[in-house]
């Protein structure tokens, strides 16, 4: 996907991706971490999943190529936040450190981001905003900033992608396994295709989510 995509996205406010109550399954399923570990949220958009790991004692990155999710993400919650520009290997960022909450915004490219290393990674429409070919690379860049012993929850959607399109893209286990190579275990398999009238009307019968942990 292009960065020209998203940017449009945004500036559009066609954001139907977002969740105003946060993800559902995020609160069943994410694994239990100690107080102050750090949780990486690549492609976060204005996501208010990251308030509820906050809330659980949680610091967290956010990564996203848009600084209208970043401003939106504050004014929406009531935050506030410093902003200053970093370099990481010659590619810019502006960083949004949060003042009431330990949340880090960095808006930029994540494929260019490097930072510490994480203690786990969240990833709701994240992988499945991204076409194939870019999967691979996201995943290993996900792995870089993780450490050994990191744990995390994955969201997958799972449809025929003969009959509708994405993103988001269907990501069979398969590929999530072949990609991952390492322990994951799937945890969750929500159908919610009743739920989702615009999959029902291009003609699938199925669209499910796959939860999955380490
Ligand atoms: C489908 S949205 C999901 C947002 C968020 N995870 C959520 O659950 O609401 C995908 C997001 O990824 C962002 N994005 C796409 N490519 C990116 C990249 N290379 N680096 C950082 N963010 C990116 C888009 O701007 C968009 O906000």
């Amino acid at each position: 996907m292009e960065h020209s995509f998203w940017h449009n996205k945004w500036q559009l406010d066609q954001v139907g991706f977002h969740q105003e109550n946060g993800h559902p399954e995020l609160v069943k399923y994410f694994p239990k971490l100690s107080e102050g570990s750090s949780v990486l949220v690549p492609l976060c958009g204005k996501t208010k999943d990251m308030l509820w790991l906050v809330e659980q004692g949680y610091r967290v990155t956010g990564v996203e190529l848009s600084e209208i999710a970043a401003r939106d993400f504050f004014k929406e919650n009531g935050l506030t936040a410093q902003v200053s520009e970093r370099k990481v290997n010659g590619n810019d960022f502006n960083v949004f450190q949060c003042d009431q909450l330990p949340i880090v915004f960095v808006v930029g490219d994540f494929f260019n981001f490097n930072g510490e290393s994480f203690d786990a990674l969240y990833d709701r429409a994240a992988l499945i905003a991204l076409p194939q070919e870019m999967r691979a690379d996201y995943i290993r860049h996900c792995q870089s900033l993780l450490k050994a012993s990191s744990h995390g929850l994955i969201i997958t959607t799972v449809y025929d992608q003969s009959v509708a399109s994405g993103p988001p893209f269907s990501v069979l286990d398969e590929e999530l396994i072949s990609l991952w190579n390492g322990h994951l275990e799937r945890v969750g398999a929500i159908e919610l295709i009743e739920e989702e009238p615009r999959w029902k009307s291009k003609g699938l019968t199925s669209f499910k989510e796959h939860i999955w942990v380490w």
